[in-house]
């Protein structure tokens, strides 16, 4: 079947690092033979300034026909005095609200060349591969009632909502399972269930999940303030981690600094599958669009490679692929090459251009 992919480069370095990633592209078709139904399309500053808006119908209409969209990052100071519902930013919420995308997957590798990096001691680190699967449209930051409202004394009222249903969570712990089967067969579902009933919930129907489909997965549970505190502690103790969406957006950007950069870290965002059993699916990297380096061809590709990657192993099963990619990273930063985000002492500073062109150097070796 053809793949399709939609690539949306959007803004800033985002343009950049996905001139890498075709790269990559190119390679998969001639040394394996891979071919993509591919298109490209504009998204963020970069459509508003041709079309006026930051997401036109129709590219919005091909990411929801795509197998997969990769994404670069949007965003810029040219846009930022626009009014709202123009920024480059809703763009991209609104592609991801209309895919449908409920879990969020945060991998949090460290690169054994990288550990250094880490704020935490290289021991602590060194070899940490764990996934973080955050829920991405429920929880606290969509349950109803919300708002802040003025009382008869003339004091105010902030209201949020902790709000899950069964099937909202069953669909999410899914996810973490089957991510689970093709790793270390972990699952640490991260609640709050001595205080949220609403997770009370969450912990419970995970349990009979477990039970009726993923017995060969191990589930454990942990209280998520201990979970800041044993990521932080132990980090390799984890394999897949899923829980709520404010709970994961804080732990994710704790295990992001795990790994030192900000321009290594991919991600993946799931759909629920459609009537031909296909997940829609978007993979970006988790950093913007660097407005400060951006132009200077100075930006680390890896992060969007990684995503590339990524997709590869969730949408298009070429795990065999995905795998070389990422060992091609680990060789070309074994090898000592570094864009500035990542420089070490001792080690040679890259531009984005080469550093793609060691990633497809490292691969015409395997
Ligand atoms: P940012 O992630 O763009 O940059 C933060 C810092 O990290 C900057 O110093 C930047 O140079 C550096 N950096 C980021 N990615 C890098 C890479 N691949 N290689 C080397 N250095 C890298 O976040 P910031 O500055 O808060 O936002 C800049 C713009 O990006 C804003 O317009 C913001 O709205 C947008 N943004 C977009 C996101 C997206 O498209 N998903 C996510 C975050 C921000
Ligand atoms: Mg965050």
């Amino acid at each position: 079947a053809a793949k399709k992919l939609l690539i949306l480069p959007g803004d800033g370095i985002g343009v950049e690092v996905m001139a890498q990633v075709r790269r990559i592209i190119d390679w998969l078709g001639k040394r394996r033979k891979i071919e993509f139904d591919l298109s490209e399309g504009l998204i963020g500053g970069a459509s508003y300034d041709v079309h006026g808006t930051p997401l036109s119908d129709g590219t919005l209409a091909e990411a929801l026909a795509a197998d997969a969209v990769l994404l670069g990052a949007v965003g810029g100071p040219k846009w930022d005095n626009l009014p709202f519902q123009f920024k480059p930013e809703r763009g991209l919420l609104k592609i991801r609200k209309e895919m449908g995308l409920f879990a969020n997957l945060r991998p949090a590798t460290v690169f054994d060349a990288l550990a250094e990096a880490s704020t935490l001691k290289a021991e602590v680190v060194s070899g940490l591969d764990i996934m973080i699967l955050r829920e991405l449209t429920g929880g606290l930051y969509f349950g109803e009632p919300r708002g802040i409202e003025t009382l008869p004394d003339g004091s105010r009222k902030g209201v949020n909502t902790l709000v899950y249903t069964t099937e909202e969570v069953r669909r999410i712990g899914r996810i973490a399972f089957e991510l689970a089967r093709k790793r270390n067969k972990r699952v640490c579902s991260v609640d709050k269930a001595n205080v949220l009933e609403c997770t009370v919930l969450w912990r419970e129907e995970m349990i009979k999940l477990q039970q009726e489909e993923f017995q060969d997965v191990e589930l454990s549970h942990m209280y998520v303030d201990n979970a800041a505190m044993q990521l932080v502690r132990n980090p390799k103790q984890f394999d897949v981690m899923v829980t709520e969406n404010m709970f994961g957006d804080i732990l994710s950007d704790c295990a992001a600094m795990l790994t030192g950069s900000l321009g290594m870290l991919p991600s993946a965002s799931l759909g629920a599958p459609d009537a031909t059993g296909r997940r829609r699916a978007l993979y970006e990297p988790v950093h913007g669009s660097a407005p400060d380096i951006a132009g200077k061809d100075m930006a680390n590709p890896l992060a969007t490679i990684l995503s590339f990657a990524m997709c590869l192993r969730y949408s298009f099963d070429l795990a065999e692929e995905a795998d070389m990619i990422e060992a091609a990273v680990k060789a070309v930063l074994k090898g000592g090459l570094r864009t500035g985000d990542i420089m070490q002492v001792g080690k040679a500073k890259v531009s984005t251009t080469v550093m793609g062109e060691a990633v497809v150097r490292e691969l015409d070796k395997m």
